[in-house]
């Protein structure tokens, strides 16, 4: 049975072994529950196994359970009636009959309330669901895919997620390991996100100093793929030698790896606040929008690795929504 892990990169006994359970149930119409801690690449996963079933030439229809207010959510995902509720001015198929034939992908399902799981069972077990404000059962043929990076099980015990749905989801279950447990992958990754940035920015090729090489290895990588394709962007941007050395490294990387960070004005943690100035974004051939980016995605950074990604969390630590926060994560294409 083959299997092509399209983008996926990993050539660590973990993946190996996950590619080869991929390669058995692909062509299935399984139920696939994905867990992984955030950016581990569970969406990417949930993607090559799609394309690799016999449903490929369907719909894929991703749908993030967490980032769609609790009371919309329900319509988004079975569809609703001309007059539903207030706003219902006509009736709208949701994401289940959209995706007919293919695959729903529900993301962060742990996000969904207890009301809303058990019309998921009802879809796992009838292949029937209602519009909001229906009169009658609509059959569908959906596979579901599901991801979550929270512990189901600890869920389950806790009351916050229906035990039956747990093991109608969890009939294959697929678990992504850390970025910190996949050895030489990290470098594997890094290069390959380099030589991706490079090209796409038109520069030369930026290569890894064994010393770098080293302390990328050694770092545990809170933030996972996500993290360390995101320092890779960063260095193809602010990199100016054609390889990247121990100077390049940020000093989160250096502290935990237990190097004292050299005094660097860019990645050195201001003391207080330090305005920008224009000569700040002259002197870093910066527009106003670059630097409110950086700033933005610093701090978007910093909030999930302190909340190990955990985006409840990491919204409540930046004052803002954790509808808002994901908006800001797809933008940046950190998020469906
Ligand atoms: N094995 C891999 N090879 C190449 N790229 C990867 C790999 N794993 C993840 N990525 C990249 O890392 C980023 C994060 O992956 P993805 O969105 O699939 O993670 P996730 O587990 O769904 O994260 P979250 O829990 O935060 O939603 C994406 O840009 C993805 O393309
Ligand atoms: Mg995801």
């Amino acid at each position: 049975m083959s299997f092509s892990a399209g983008t996926m990169i990993g050539n660590c006994q973990g993946l190996r072994d996950l590619f080869k359970v991929i390669a058995k149930v692909a062509p299935t119409d399984s139920t696939v529950l994905v867990t992984g801690e955030s950016g581990t690449g569970k969406e990417l996963l949930v993607r090559a196994l799609h394309s690799n079933s016999l449903r490929k030439d369907k719909p894929f229809v991703p749908i993030n359970c967490g980032a769609i207010p609790k009371e919309l959510l329900e319509s988004e995902l079975f569809g609703h009636e001309k007059g539903a509720f207030t706003h219902a001015i006509r009736s709208r198929p949701g994401r289940f009959e959209l995706a007919d034939g293919g695959t729903i992908f529900l993301d962060e399902i742990g996000e969904m309330e207890l009301s809303l799981q058990v019309k998921i069972l009802r879809v796992l077990q009838e292949k029937e669901f209602e519009r909001v404000g229906g009169a009658g059962a609509k059959k569908v043929d959906v596979r579901i895919v599901a991801a979550t990076n929270r512990d189901l099980e600890e869920e389950v015990r806790t009351g916050r997620f229906r035990e039956d749905l747990f093991y109608r989801l969890n009939v294959i279950p697929l678990h992504l390991p850390p970025l910190r447990d996949r050895g030489n992958d990290v470098l594997l990754l890094a290069e390959s996100f380099l030589r991706r940035f490079c090209d796409k920015k038109n520069r030369a090729l930026l290569t890894l100093t064994p010393k770098a090489r080293e302390l990328l290895l050694g770092y545990s990588w809170p933030g996972n793929v996500r993290e360390l394709e995101n320092f890779m962007e960063r260095l193809s941007i602010l990199c100016d030698n054609d390889a990247v050395t121990v100077d390049d490294l940020p000093e989160k990387i250096l502290r935990e790896v237990g190097m004292d960070p050299p005094k660097r004005t860019a990645e050195a943690a201001p003391a207080g606040f330090v305005w920008p100035m224009i000569k700040d974004l002259r002197d870093n051939n910066m527009g106003l929008k670059d630097f409110l980016d950086i700033v933005e995605e610093r701090l978007l950074r910093e909030a999930l690795d302190m909340s190990s990604g955990v985006k409840n969390q990491a919204a409540e630590i930046l004052g803002i929504k954790r509808t808002t926060l994901i908006e800001k994560l797809k933008k940046r294409q950190w998020e469906e």
